[in-house]
């Protein structure tokens, strides 16, 4: 019997691409399926669209590599990757969309510790900060009709007035520059702190680098952190930024939204906020009324 010789087909991009698709068709989870088999095609669609040498391939691996290598328990390199490549601000505006008034979200970023201390009202979150910009950021939590929260947590960090965290400091086990405060019924609240700078993001590992190559600045605008959250609400993670800042324009992770930004005023301890807060030197104010959406 005469054997039948079949001609040799040759492999293409496509047959891999199509072949990879195939074989995610059957993950049984239906948004996983969904997510792999998108992945898959964006993927191999911008291996494609670059022509990746090998070399490349590689660096990129190595990239990721050390990006991995960077984290423990206090370092997050993978957060700082997808906050400088814009990822993580488009995952919060899918996620958060507000109803109009609704106080807007951006990045959490990888700063935030648990542990912080809870704070009386009026609480001083810059004790250690001797060189900073006395500041006193102050205001109300309310709903979407402009009635006051009782019982809502802040939850408040910054950098320090040389634009590091505590974590970043000597003796990164302490917590410092952030705490707790609990509204009441009246749904106000006030702390101490000091007046937020910019600051560079980590700069010493390979987010740092890829920076570095593609002409970027790593500045953040100065901002004070806050998640917002109360019984019945939507918490809300967000910034209060500093409206004199020349990197909002700029944010090296794209989290600044319009309404987020706040003149702060200036102040003695003689005028009616200095007396009100008991200042004793000259200081700044932020004021800044949260908005919670409730889960109603
Ligand atoms: C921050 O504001 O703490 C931050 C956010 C994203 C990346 C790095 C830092
Ligand atoms: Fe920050």
């Amino acid at each position: 019997m005469a054997m039948t010789t079949k001609a040799p087909t040759t492999t293409t991009e496509d047959d891999i691409t199509n072949e990879a698709l195939r074989r995610f068709e059957g993950t049984p989870d239906p948004r996983l399926r969904e997510i792999m088999l998108s992945l898959t095609r964006h993927l191999h669609a911008f291996v494609k669209e670059v022509q990746l040498t090998e070399a490349e391939w590689f660096e990129g691996i190595k990239f990721l590599t050390a990006a991995g290598q960077k984290c423990d328990d206090i370092r997050q390199e993978f957060i700082l990757l997808s906050d400088t490549m814009g990822v993580s601000m488009v995952v919060d505006l899918i996620n958060h969309r507000k109803p109009a008034g609704a106080t807007e979200s951006t990045v959490f970023g990888p700063f935030h510790r648990a542990g912080a201390p809870v704070l009386p009202m009026g609480g001083h979150i810059a004790t250690d900060d001797a060189k900073g910009v006395p500041c006193v950021v102050f205001g109300k939590v309310v709903d979407t009709d402009g009635r006051p929260v009782n019982n809502a947590l802040l939850d408040v960090w910054q950098a320090n007035s040389d634009g590091f965290y505590d974590s970043q400091l000597e003796n990164p086990e302490q917590l410092r520059m952030r705490g707790f405060f609990r509204t009441g019924a009246d749904g106000t609240y006030w702390f101490r702190t000091t007046r937020p700078v910019h600051y560079p993001i980590p700069t010493d590992g390979p987010v740092g680098r890829m920076l570095q190559a593609t002409n970027r600045h790593p500045n953040r605008p100065a901002h004070v952190h806050f998640v917002v959250s109360a019984d019945g609400y939507e918490p809300v993670t967000t910034h209060v930024f500093d409206s004199i800042d020349p990197y909002l324009k700029s944010d090296a992770v794209f989290g600044v939204k319009d309404s987020l930004i706040v003149d702060f005023q200036q102040h003695t301890p003689g005028d009616e906020l200095g007396r009100k807060f008991g200042m004793d030197t000259p200081f700044v104010t932020a004021e800044y009324d949260f908005v919670l959406k409730s889960t109603k």
